[in-house]
């Protein structure tokens, strides 16, 4: 079966009960047990939960977990990044990669080392040097790719085999790329963490986090750590991401093929002295990424205007289409500024060294049609360029 009918079937079956298309909604926070310690699958919402079993099954399948492993739903992308960070050990070193969303970087820094899980940071795009981070006690490598916001590519397999080499385990986030264009359990990855919020749910009306593993192990440890810690995804989140994932792969391949012709457009204004889309020939990682992303190269894309930090400024409150909001991942295209939104929980002089600079501008693009987004920016920028 081919991924978008996996998307649509895999965990979505019809109601047995009704022969409705659609599963429904269950809300039950418990379960009737059969007899005093007789444990069925279901017995409490916080363990498990029909309508949630239901996405997870279906991430499952779609990710490459595997008969041994699983994929596990949050509340947010975060409570799914942090499931995996509560699962370390005081003493534990994390090794991130230096171009990661402002929330992991503020997970890592202002709470994990709360529990004494010491964190550093180094550039993952360059094996050589990444590889001169890890130390005799890292116990996580935690890398993304398409990094956020600079669109670095990161080589999931070769980072993979070096964290195994140095003790590690590997976890990445994939929010970018998706399981459409990056499956990283095929590459050796052994968590893969989405913000659900973003693609999965794909209509900007929800709020959720996934993990998928693929060791027995791994993902036993995770599950429990999740039951433990409670930050579940809810049943109807858990509803609205099946119903997103279903046009998941429509979505992602539509938005991918605009974008690419967006960032072709950008590249050549002389106005904009940088556009970082994985997709352009130019783009440092443009090869690996080749490898990595099949049917196309994501729809997130960023971008720096020559005029600088009052230009791109008023450029982001002159698009009509492109809203300026964070996050991303929805059919409708959002515009922000990294170093006063997205990534403003990083310190500056953190933002500097990481090239988040004060005029960088980010897209997401939507499913709106090129054509009309591609006046939008043209608008803003001939706006941005009266500043
Ligand atoms: C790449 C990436 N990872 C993780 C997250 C966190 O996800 P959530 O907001 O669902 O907690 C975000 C949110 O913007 C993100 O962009």
């Amino acid at each position: 079966m081919k991924f978008r009918t996996r998307a649509i079937h895999i965990g979505q079956e019809k109601d047995p009960a009704t022969g409705a298309v659609v599963p429904p909604i269950h809300m039950a926070s418990t379960y009737v047990q059969p007899g005093a310690g007789d444990w069925l699958p279901f017995h409490y919402g916080r363990s498990g939960n029909p309508t949630r079993h239901g996405f997870e099954t279906t991430v499952a399948n779609l990710e490459g977990c595997g008969p041994d492993g699983g994929a596990l739903a949050f509340a947010t992308g975060m409570a799914a990044t942090h499931c995996v960070v509560a699962s370390l050990k005081s003493g534990d070193h994390v090794l991130a990669g230096s171009d990661i969303y402002g929330g992991t970087y503020r997970l890592l820094h202002q709470i994990a080392n709360r529990a004494g899980v010491k964190v550093s940071l180094a550039d993952s795009t360059d094996l050589a040097k990444f590889e001169e981070g890890f130390r005799p006690n890292t116990k996580l490598v935690w890398v993304e790719s398409p990094g956020n916001p600079r669109m670095t590519i990161t080589d999931y397999a070769a980072v993979a085999e070096l964290s195994h080499s140095n003790g590690a385990i590997m976890g990445c986030d994939n929010t970018f790329a998706t399981p459409v264009l990056t499956r990283p359990l095929e590459l050796g990855v052994d968590i893969v963490m989405h913000s659900a919020t973003k693609y999965y749910g794909g209509h900007s009306d929800m709020m959720g986090g996934v993990l998928a593993i693929s060791n027995k192990e791994l993902y036993e440890d995770l599950a429990y750590v999740q039951n433990a810690t409670g930050g579940i995804m809810g049943p109807l989140e858990s509803f609205l991401s099946s119903r997103g994932t279903k046009t998941l792969e429509l979505r992602v391949l539509e938005q991918s093929k605009t974008s690419m012709q967006l960032a072709r457009w950008l590249d050549s204004l002389p106005e904009i002295s940088k556009v970082n889309y994985p997709g352009l020939e130019s783009h440092p990682g443009h090869e690996i990424a080749k490898r990595q992303m099949q049917g196309g190269f994501g729809a997130m894309m960023s971008f720096e205007l020559e005029a600088g930090f009052e230009a791109a400024k008023k450029f982001v409150g002159s698009t009509r289409f492109f809203q300026l909001a964070v996050s991303l991942g929805g059919v409708e295209s959002l515009i922000e500024q990294p170093a006063s939104m997205s990534h403003a929980a990083y310190d500056a002089a953190d933002r500097a060294k990481h090239g988040i600079t004060d005029g960088m501008i980010r897209l997401s693009v939507g499913l709106e049609a090129f054509e009309d987004l591609q006046k939008d920016l043209s608008h803003a920028l001939s706006e941005a360029l009266k500043v």
